[in-house]
């Protein structure tokens, strides 16, 4: 065992972070995985069940805020993947606090404990596109200024810059990637693609906000694990990263591409208040992330189609939160229930 590579992935019960532990245990067999997740409404143990009777991975339920839980297990690691964190544009113009508390607070404390490791050799704090604010033209570079506009952006632009000055002031081996939207199996259904797409299953509306001209560049899961691989053994310590699937597309195009493959008409659109605050667009230059041999594999027609299936081939897996979970019933009630009734 002690040749074994022993990575801490936090936040692997939620969507990313559950795709990248499967395809990390089956990519790697010389690592030894510890899930570190707090369960959330958003983390699922079942996003794990390939995994969980597996002896290179084990899980632990706890916070990434809780310095006696985090502390310990950053100190025992080779590497660290940081995914944990409050992640729903919407939840956080509702209310911001779990959003400071755990994406800056909690980033803060496995930074802290990154001091006193003896062996760690990456640390990847998983940022976002999101840092870089609205886009109206061009793309992001990864030395562009942040100008995040929404509180969970905000809350994700301090983490980064967290996790770069802990490596500028102690030379902790810090690598940050920006990423565009991802979309595949496991994700919540909150986010666009899985609500629109279960909806669609049941024949209700799908609530497109404002004009629906908004754009966002869809960038498949597996492309983006593969991206975390390749900064992971590759990338520079103290550099940024962009991860872009180079799928820009408005919402209305991915409505009506949604209710296409789902066999559902046009009619369910149902235009809705706005988001406050709404970006209008993201889009990213990923020439650094190609320059180490990276680039995404998965046509956005292609893993549109397939990420449809996923959900109609596993409605046991997303009914239950829709219809019996009284936590996102009310969410639902508040994002969605004075805008149009949906
Ligand atoms: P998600 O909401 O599906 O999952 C988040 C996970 O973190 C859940 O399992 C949750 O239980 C866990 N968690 C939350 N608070 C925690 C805490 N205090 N301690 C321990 N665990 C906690 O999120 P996701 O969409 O998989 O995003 C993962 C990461 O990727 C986030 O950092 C997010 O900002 C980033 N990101 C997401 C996207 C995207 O399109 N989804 C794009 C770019 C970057
Ligand atoms: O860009 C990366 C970011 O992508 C990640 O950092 C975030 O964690 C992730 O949630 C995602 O943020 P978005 O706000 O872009 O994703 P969301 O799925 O919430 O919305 C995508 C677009 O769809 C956005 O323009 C708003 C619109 N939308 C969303 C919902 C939930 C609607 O029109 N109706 C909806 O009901």
């Amino acid at each position: 065992m002690s040749e074994m590579t022993k990575v801490l992935v936090t936040g692997g019960a939620g969507f990313i972070g559950s795709n990248f532990v499967r395809w990390a245990h089956n990519a790697h067999p010389d690592w030894q995985i510890t899930t570190l997740d707090k369960l959330t409404y958003a983390g699922r143990l079942e996003n794990l069940s390939s995994v969980m009777d597996s002896a290179r991975h084990h899980f632990v339920q706890g916070d990434i805020a809780d310095a006696a839980i985090a502390g310990p297990l950053v100190h025992d690691s080779d590497m660290v993947v940081h995914f944990a964190a409050e992640t729903h544009v919407d939840r956080s113009i509702q209310s911001a606090a779990a959003f400071i508390t755990t994406d800056v607070i909690g980033t803060f404390v496995l930074l802290e404990a990154a001091r006193q490791a003896t062996h760690l050799k990456r640390f990847v704090q998983i940022s976002t596109d999101e840092v870089y604010g609205s886009v109206p033209s061009g793309a992001s570079v990864e030395t562009d200024e942040l100008r995040p506009r929404n509180p969970y952006s905000a809350s994700k632009a301090g983490a980064d810059r967290l996790a770069y000055s802990y490596w500028a002031t102690y030379g902790i081996p810090v690598v940050i990637t920006r990423a565009s939207n991802n979309y595949g199996p496991n994700q919540f259904p909150e986010k666009v693609i899985p609500l629109f797409i279960t909806n669609a299953v049941d024949n209700i509306p799908v609530p497109l906000y404002g004009d629906g001209l908004n754009v966002r560049d869809w960038l498949h899961v597996d492309d983006h694990c593969r991206a975390i691989d390749v900064v992971m053994a590759q990338g520079t310590d103290g550099e940024v990263y962009n991860v872009g699937g180079g799928n820009e597309v408005t919402n209305v195009d991915l409505t009506h591409r949604i209710l296409e493959l789902a066999g559902r008409s046009d009619a369910l659109i149902t235009r809705v208040a706005d988001r406050l605050g709404h970006d209008r667009r993201y889009a990213l230059d990923t020439t650094k992330l190609r320059g180490l041999g990276w680039a995404p594999h998965v046509p956005f027609e292609e893993g549109l189609a397939s990420t449809v299936d996923w959900y109609c081939q596993n409605e046991s897996w997303w009914r239950p939160i829709k219809e019996q979970d009284q936590a996102y019933r009310a969410y639902y009630h508040t994002q969605y229930g004075s805008r149009a009734n949906v």
